[in-house]
C-alpha cells in the first residue's frame, strides 16, 4: 500500500490505473468506514481512501473546538485501511490541500445544503462539496462511496455530481449499527457509557417509525418528536420526514403512501448525533 502525502505523488500513482473507487474520510475510522472500503473493494480494481479533516466544513472555517478536537489518529487509520485492502491512502496536510490559503472559489450547495443539518451548521455542506469536488478532480474515481448515515451529505453530493457533471457514480453504503442499535460514528468516541445509553432512544424512535410505516399505521411524527424531546439526557435538534432525493419536507403524519426518509439529530451532552431511516409504505 502506498501512502501519498502530496497531490503530485497521488496523481502520479493513479496515472495508469483503471476502475478507481474513492472512499473519502476525515479519519477516526470505524466499522462504518470499513464497510465503505469493502463495497469499493468489491467493485473496483484500485481503491483510494482519503483522510483529511477539512476545516472548510467546520464552524468558522475550522477556528472552533470541534475542528481542533476532532480525533486525529493517522497511524491507526492507515493500519485499518491497509487491512481492509485499500491500495492508496491520500492523507494531505491542510497546506497541501489549500496551498494558497482557504479557497476563494467554492461549490455552493444552495437550498439542499442549507436545510436540516445545514440549518444548525451554516456553510457545512458548501465545505463538504468543495473538498469532495477537489478529491474528485485529484483522484478521478469511477465510483465514490459515502455512508448513508449522512443522508443529507449523500443527497448534496448527488446534486454536486449532477449539477457540475462529475463523471463519477455515487454509491451510498447502508448504515452500520452497534449491537445496541446506535449508528456507527466517529463522534461516538466522545460519548460516556451513560451518554450512549441515553442516545439509544434515537434508533429506537426510528425503528418504531419504520414499524409503523411497514404495518400501515399512522406515523405520528409529533409523538416521535416528543419522545426524543422528553428523553433523559437528550436535546432534540430535529426530526423530519422528507423526500429522499430533494430533502423537501413531506408533511405526512398519517399513513405513509410514498417512500420517505426520516432524518433526525439530537444532542447528548455536547455531542451532536444524527441518524436516519428510509421508510417504505405498507403494501
Ligand atoms: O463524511 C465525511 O467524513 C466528510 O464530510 C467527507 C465526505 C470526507 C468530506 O470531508
Amino acid at each position: 500500500m502506498l501512502v501519498a502525502t502530496t497531490k503530485k505523488e497521488l496523481v502520479d500513482a493513479l496515472r495508469h490505473l483503471t476502475s478507481i473507487g474513492l472512499v473519502p474520510t476525515m479519519g477516526a475510522l470505524h466499522q462504518g468506514h470499513a464497510s465503505l472500503v469493502k463495497a469499493a473493494r468489491e467493485e473496483n480494481d484500485t481503491v483510494v481512501a482519503s483522510i483529511f479533516v477539512n476545516p472548510l466544513q467546520f464552524q468558522d472555517l475550522g477556528d472552533c473546538d470541534d475542528y481542533r478536537n476532532y480525533p486525529r489518529q493517522l497511524d491507526q487509520d492507515v493500519e485499518l485501511l491497509n487491512e481492509a485492502g485499500v491500495d492508496i491512502v491520500f492523507a494531505p496536510s491542510v497546506e497541501e490541500m489549500y496551498p494558497g490559503g482557504l479557497p476563494l472559489v467554492w461549490a455552493r450547495t444552495g437550498s439542499i445544503g442549507s436545510k436540516l443539518e445545514g440549518e444548525s451548521r451554516p456553510g457545512h455542506f458548501d465545505g463538504v462539496a468543495t473538498v469532495v469536488a477537489k478529491l474528485f478532480n485529484l483522484v478521478r474515481p469511477d465510483r465514490a462511496y459515502f455512508g448513508q448515515k449522512d443522508a443529507q451529505q449523500v443527497a448534496v453530493i448527488r446534486r454536486l455530481v449532477a449539477d457540475l457533471d462529475f463523471p463519477v457514480e455515487i454509491r451510498p453504503v447502508p448504515i452500520i449499527r452497534g449491537a445496541d442499535g446506535l449508528a456507527e460514528s466517529s463522534r461516538n468516541q466522545r460519548l460516556s457509557s451513560i451518554d450512549r445509553e441515553h442516545a439509544l432512544v434515537l434508533p429506537e424512535v426510528l425503528h418504531d417509525l419504520d414499524h409503523r410505516a411497514k404495518s400501515g399505521e399512522p406515523l405520528r411524527i409529533e409523538d416521535a418528536r416528543a419522545r426524543l424531546a422528553n428523553s433523559e439526557g437528550v436535546t432534540l435538534d430535529h426530526l423530519e420526514i422528507v423526500d429522499p432525493a430533494t430533502l423537501e419536507p413531506l408533511g405526512v403524519d398519517g399513513v405513509l403512501k410514498t417512500p420517505a426518509l426520516v432524518v433526525a439529530a439530537i444532542f447528548v451532552g455536547p455531542v451532536r448525533l444524527i441518524d436516519n431511516i428510509e421508510l417504505h409504505p405498507h403494501i
